[in-house]
């Protein structure tokens, strides 16, 4: 995919291309399976799904099910009718499954993110006298460097020695991979863990999460991975990749609604292990569950994993959104994002050759095998100036402190008619002419 030939192309050309574009994507007909926020009876112009995802429209549906059948079973709706609320997860691990490259029962929707980072961190830091130190990426997601700094003080670390922190070179915006695999080299000796998100929030930077799991493992260090950026935006293969375990939510690409269901992966190598958990009665074996008794025994795979009486109506919008997936197909998905994230790096390119200047630098790396959805704009001084007129224009993306817009194009329901919009917006607000 080369879209260079469209950098110099008349604007109105540019909108044909565009136009047919439309025309010829085979995955058009998902656009219509959400509902598109309106100001003024006009669909606005939604690039906010890297941190909310659109409603499916299945999702009331789905929902109105499951409040049938509390209306009409109550309680026995647990275990009544073909679908029982019992094994809800299950409804949703084949799909799941394909999203982030796993078998069915090492991925599990459960919790938040939040909470499963800390019980996989129950189970997966495993310090030792000698090797009790983490590595991960500095800036990562606040909640996840809360998470990692209160996991180490609550196991008696002091951060500022257990923690090691990669960060991209001096004028660089993102790590650079071989940075990133020195330094677990350089600290093998002393690492029990790395745990990095598999895509940066901030920058939209996607981490080589292959190489950095291959290597670890090779010095006997255990990886894990916050996906919550990942999840439904690049494909992934944490099976083959010998991840150890990953966490997802699924509010954003996933289209699972505010507050959705988070996931959890954990290898198959661990299945039968003893590893150390916090453990709740939902994760205790389900066909015995109900007898109550004392000793915990775990469900096999990642349900074992769960704590608690799971969110049934979370699980119902988790479950029709993930079947539009099913249908869509995640590396179909990819190919149009590729293209369509590609085109609104043009169409940023077409305002910087203009301007003659960079105008708006990306913070996203140009490789489309290091980016997903998201570009991660600067803009020197007037960043919020610019993004408030892109918002007044109905095209919303979002503001991240201290000077990053992030903008991102969803397969599923993003055109390139509206890239191209996003490109007049842009010439508009510098003034340029078509
Ligand atoms: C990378 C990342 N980690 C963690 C979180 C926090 O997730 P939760 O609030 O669901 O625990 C977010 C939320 O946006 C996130 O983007």
């Amino acid at each position: 995919m080369n879209l260079q030939h469209l950098l110099l192309l008349p604007s109105q050309e540019l909108c044909t291309w565009a136009l047919e574009k439309d025309q010829q994507d085979p995955l058009r007909r998902f656009r219509d399976r959400f509902y598109l926020p309106q100001r003024s009876g006009e669909p606005l112009i939604y690039l906010c799904g890297n941190s909310l995802g659109l409603q499916p429209k299945a999702a009331r549906k789905a929902i109105d099910q499951e409040l049938t059948t509390w209306q009409t079973h109550g309680v026995e709706g647990w275990f009544e009718g073909e679908e029982s609320w019992l094994s809800y997860h299950r409804y949703c691990q084949q799909s799941l499954a394909k999203i982030v490259g796993a078998l069915p029962e090492e991925v599990c929707p459960m919790n938040h993110l939040t909470v499963n980072l800390h019980l996989m961190w129950a189970s997966f830091y495993q310090p030792t006298a000698q090797r009790y130190k983490v590595l991960t990426v500095s800036g990562d997601f606040p909640s996840d460097q809360y998470a990692i700094e209160t996991h180490l003080k609550f196991r008696g670390y002091d951060p500022a020695d257990a923690l090691i922190e990669v960060a991209p070179r001096e004028g660089e915006f993102t790590v650079r991979s071989e940075d990133l695999l020195q330094a677990i080299e350089q600290h093998a000796h002393e690492l029990a863990l790395v745990c990095t998100s598999g895509l940066h929030y901030y920058t939209g930077q996607v981490y080589d999460m292959k190489s950095i799991t291959t290597l670890a493992q090779k010095h006997g260090i255990l990886v894990g991975f916050d996906l919550a950026h990942a999840a439904g935006n690049i494909p992934m293969q944490l099976h083959d990749w010998g991840v150890d375990f990953a966490v997802w939510c699924s509010y954003k690409y996933l289209n699972s609604g505010p507050g959705g269901v988070s996931g959890v992966f954990v290898h198959e190598k661990h299945h039968n292990a003893s590893l150390p958990r916090l453990a709740g009665w939902w994760g205790y074996e389900e066909a015995r569950r109900f007898e109550m008794t004392k000793g915990f025994v775990p469900m096999q795979g990642a349900a074992g994993w769960q704590l608690s009486t799971p969110n049934i109506m979370a699980l119902a919008v988790h479950r029709a959104s993930l079947a539009i997936f099913e249908e869509a197909g995640i590396e179909n998905l990819r190919r149009k994002s590729e293209e369509l994230t590609g085109f609104l790096e043009i169409v940023i390119q077409r305002i910087n050759h203009r301007a003659g200047i960079e105008k708006i630098k990306l913070m996203t790396p140009i490789s489309p095998s290091q980016r997903g959805c998201q570009l991660s704009l600067l803009v020197d001084r007037e960043g919020k100036a610019l993004f408030d007129a892109l918002t007044a224009k109905g095209i919303i993306g979002d503001w991240r402190e201290p000077n990053c817009i992030r903008l991102t194009p969803v397969p599923l329901y993003n055109t390139f008619e509206e890239i191209w919009k996003v490109g007049q917006a842009l010439e508009n607000y510098w003034q340029f002419s078509s």
